[in-house]
């Protein structure tokens, strides 16, 4: 049905463009000062940066159940795979900054003195480096699978 690819179209892109955001936002908050309130911040988006990812997953299935184009037109489709292969990748690299900051919430809550160590934020940054970097192969690899590019079988 039209109505519901069109609203699905319209959840994912919504959904999608806010993870983006959700990212931006981390990146730009480890590169603050480390301060307990800033810690705070960045467990609470990062839990909302969960939540985005499984609700684009939801919706992403369903559009390929309930997109006008059918399942196989993806299940055939390497672009597609190369989507999610990449999709999963991010997910990967967005677990051990999720761990540092539970971890230093924990601490600072503990503490009043505790201070980030400087190597986990640096292992942090770079984790959220190399997600933002692999996160826009997305796009690109969604905007060749809708085209039909990379179908095989
Ligand atoms: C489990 C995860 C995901 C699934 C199953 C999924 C699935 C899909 C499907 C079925 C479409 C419809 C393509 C068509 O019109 O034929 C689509 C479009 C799209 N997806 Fe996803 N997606 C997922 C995650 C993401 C993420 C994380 C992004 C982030 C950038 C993204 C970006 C896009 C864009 C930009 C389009 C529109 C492509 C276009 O029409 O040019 N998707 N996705």
């Amino acid at each position: 049905m039209e109505t519901v690819d069109l609203l699905l179209a319209i959840f994912h892109h919504v959904l999608v463009f806010s993870l983006a955001a959700v990212l931006a936002a981390e990146v730009v908050l480890i590169r603050n000062e480390m301060t307990h309130r800033t810690i705070g911040r960045l467990a609470g988006i990062d839990r909302a940066y969960g939540l985005l990812a499984l609700f684009i997953v939801i919706i992403g299935i369903a559009r390929v159940f309930y997109g006008l184009k059918g399942w196989e037109f993806y299940a055939y489709s390497w672009t597609f795979w190369a989507k999610m292969a990449v999709f999963v990748a991010v997910g990967l690299l967005s677990v051990p900054p999720t761990i540092r900051y539970l971890s230093w919430k924990r601490q600072a809550e503990a503490d009043n003195a505790f201070a980030v160590p400087p190597t986990e934020l640096a292992s942090v940054r770079g984790y959220l480096r190399a997600q933002m970097m692999l996160f826009m192969l997305i796009p690109i690899f969604a905007a060749a699978m809708a085209r039909g590019y990379g179908q095989f079988g």
